[in-house]
């Protein structure tokens, strides 16, 4: 991929009562505008608002994936210990890699803002060349982790042979070992 080719990003919301209609979805608009304002290489994002169904988010993470080829999916919601909260069981099904290094910094920079941080069970994997990463579903917990993990995640996609993700330094300056 050049780099004036858009790298498309994933944005899943998962929730029942979005999906229905029943509330306005406000996790997957803000994780778009936390995107927007990090990075300055083109992107676009490839939304989608689904239920809490293990088929569904299996089927919706591979579309993303292997067919749309986004480089990144950041999912929010379906990550606590409800009855309904089946993302990250979803997310592994369709791994090939375990990244558990995000769900622990995710969680241990949430405990500095809120106890019950500790009840997500979110995580991250690899799938072919995209990254998937699982954020909670309060819209205030989208910027919290993200700033957390976003530094790795563009020379991640490297790794995977993605695009070449820029960010606007002034708001998070991503991290790339020197080359040798
Ligand atoms: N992490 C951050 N940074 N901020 C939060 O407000 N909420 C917690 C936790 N992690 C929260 C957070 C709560 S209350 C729950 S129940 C779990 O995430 C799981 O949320 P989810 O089921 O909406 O994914």
């Amino acid at each position: 991929m050049t780099n004036s080719e858009a790298a498309k990003i994933g944005i899943v919301t998962v929730s029942d009562r979005a999906s229905r209609g029943e509330y306005e979805d406000r996790g997957g608009p803000a994780i778009e505008d936390y995107l927007g304002e990090v990075l300055a290489s083109n992107w676009i994002p490839v939304a989608r608002v689904i239920p809490d169904e293990l088929s569904t988010i299996t089927e919706t993470l591979i579309e993303l994936s292997d067919q749309q080829q986004c480089c990144l999916i950041v999912t929010t919601g379906g990550t606590g210990p409800a009855k309904r909260d089946i993302t990250p069981e979803a997310t592994l099904a369709v791994a090939e890699k375990e990244m558990p290094g995000f769900g622990e910094l995710m969680r241990k920079v949430s405990l500095e803002k809120v106890a019950t941080a500790i009840l997500s069970r979110q995580t991250a994997v690899i799938r072919g060349s995209s990254l998937i990463v699982n954020l909670p579903g309060q819209p205030k917990a989208i910027q919290e982790c993200l700033d957390a993990v976003f530094p790795a995640i563009p020379y991640c996609i490297d790794l995977l042979e993605g695009p070449y993700l820029e960010t606007n330094a002034d708001r998070l300056v991503a991290f790339r070992p020197k080359k040798k």
